[in-house]
């Protein structure tokens, strides 16, 4: 199955990781308002998406059979008149549910109306659907998750409307074995994210952090690729400990940074989940460099790997190539103290070139030419983030 949607990882917002199941009209209206005036917009963050909650009822839906419903005192106006001022505004609208009686915060799901309610949806005009078998599914055998996502995806496809099928599965069973085939552009590759740069505490209590979600990732880059990625988990950029949902204290705005050039690298859809209302000044730069979101749009869609590791693993490059043949290299310390990191194309990415060029995608400077390693120092937790071309091939 192929619906030739999400060539290069959606970026939006999402309403889980800061607000859960309180959500409502004003809120979703208010967030789509704010993203537009300060800029996201503008940025490429165009999904607003609606995740559990939204549905009027809790419960098995077997005791709900009909259309499914908004919940009428959330959403007033119902989902439509959303998706219509979400479009008016140049937005998408995303929705949620899942393939079982009920979804994981206990509304009704879609088993056994799957294909009305991919019509139901259609007729509303929504563009995305994260459709999660987390909870209902968690202890299913993978063909049958593997057939309950199938049987929405091709669902979605029989609308004729264009949605994105994020398949979401919480890196319960191997998803990326044959979600793509299954027609999902993007899939979850671990459980949820915590507001946690490295806190080993909370990957205990189920939740992974920033470079838990990376090291599973880094193994499953041959999944990822236009039309269909690798999801590394919602953003944690701007939390700040303050989420009415996830677990976790939060981090420094050094460490947000590096969580956000690391899912551009690896090419993870880019889905804001903290409130975009009250944003510090970081936070908002942090979200909009240009430089760093064009890796993640890149149109060759190759997600980073990593080319080379220090022995305790505390430091690692990661490297990826683009389209216009220059290559975009992470350094990232993940140590507790700053560090020298140095690459070379030759020795590290195996590519040869005599001279090549340097930009500081952070930093916005043009450096070199060099013949030799580039040095750099890397502040504990921070990623430096460069992309290096031939000398050749630089304008
Ligand atoms: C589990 C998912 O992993 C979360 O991102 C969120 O969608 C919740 N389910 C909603 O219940």
């Amino acid at each position: 199955l192929n619906n030739s949607l999400s060539l290069t990882p959606a970026m939006g917002w999402s309403s889980w990781n800061q607000f859960g199941d309180s959500i409502n009209e004003t809120l979703i209206k208010e967030t789509i308002d704010t993203m537009e005036k300060n800029g996201l917009k503008e940025a490429g963050f165009t999904y607003v998406n609606l995740d559990d909650g939204w549905q009027r009822y809790k419960g098995n839906r077997k005791d709900h059979p009909g259309p499914i419903e908004a919940d009428p005192v959330k959403f007033p106006n119902g989902i439509k008149s959303l998706a219509d001022y979400a479009h008016s505004k140049g937005f998408k609208l995303g929705i949620y549910n899942g393939p079982g009686e009920n979804t994981c915060a206990g509304y009704t799901g879609s088993k056994g109306y799957e294909a009305e309610d991919a019509k139901t949806w259609a007729s509303w005009g929504i563009d995305h659907l994260k459709y999660d078998s987390c909870c209902s599914h968690k202890d299913a055998p993978d063909s049958e998750v593997q057939a309950v996502h199938r049987k929405m995806s091709e669902s979605l496809i029989a609308t004729g409307r264009p949605i994105v099928f994020h398949a979401c599965h919480c890196g319960w069973a191997d998803i990326w074995e044959w979600a793509a085939a299954d027609g999902a552009n993007q899939w979850r590759i671990g459980q949820d994210i915590s507001d946690d740069f490295n806190y080993p505490g909370n990957r205990e209590k189920y939740y992974f952090d920033v470079l838990d979600m990376l090291d599973r990732g880094a193994n499953l880059t041959k999944y990822s690729g236009p039309g269909h990625w690798n999801d590394y988990d919602m953003l944690i950029v701007g939390l700040e400990g303050k989420s009415g949902q996830l677990v976790g204290t939060g981090a420094s705005d050094i460490e947000y940074r590096t969580h956000f050039s690391m899912w551009s690298m690896v090419n993870s859809p880019l889905l804001i989940g903290a409130d975009v209302r009250t944003l510090s000044r970081a936070s908002l730069e942090t979200l909009m460099n240009q430089e760093i979101i064009a890796l993640n749009q890149d149109p060759l869609g190759l997600p980073a790997v990593v080319v080379w590791e220090a022995d305790d693993k505390s430091a690692q490059i990661y490297g990826k190539e683009l389209q216009d043949k220059s290559y975009g290299v992470a350094m990232l310390n993940r140590g507790s103290s700053t560090r020298e990191m140095s690459i070379s194309p030759r020795r590290d990415l195996t590519i040869p070139w005599d001279e090549y060029r340097v930009r500081d995608l952070w930093r916005h400077k043009d450096r070199g030419p060099y013949d030799v390693p580039f040095g750099v120092e890397v502040m504990a937790h921070e990623a430096r983030v460069f992309r290096l071309s031939n000398v050749e091939d630089a304008a």
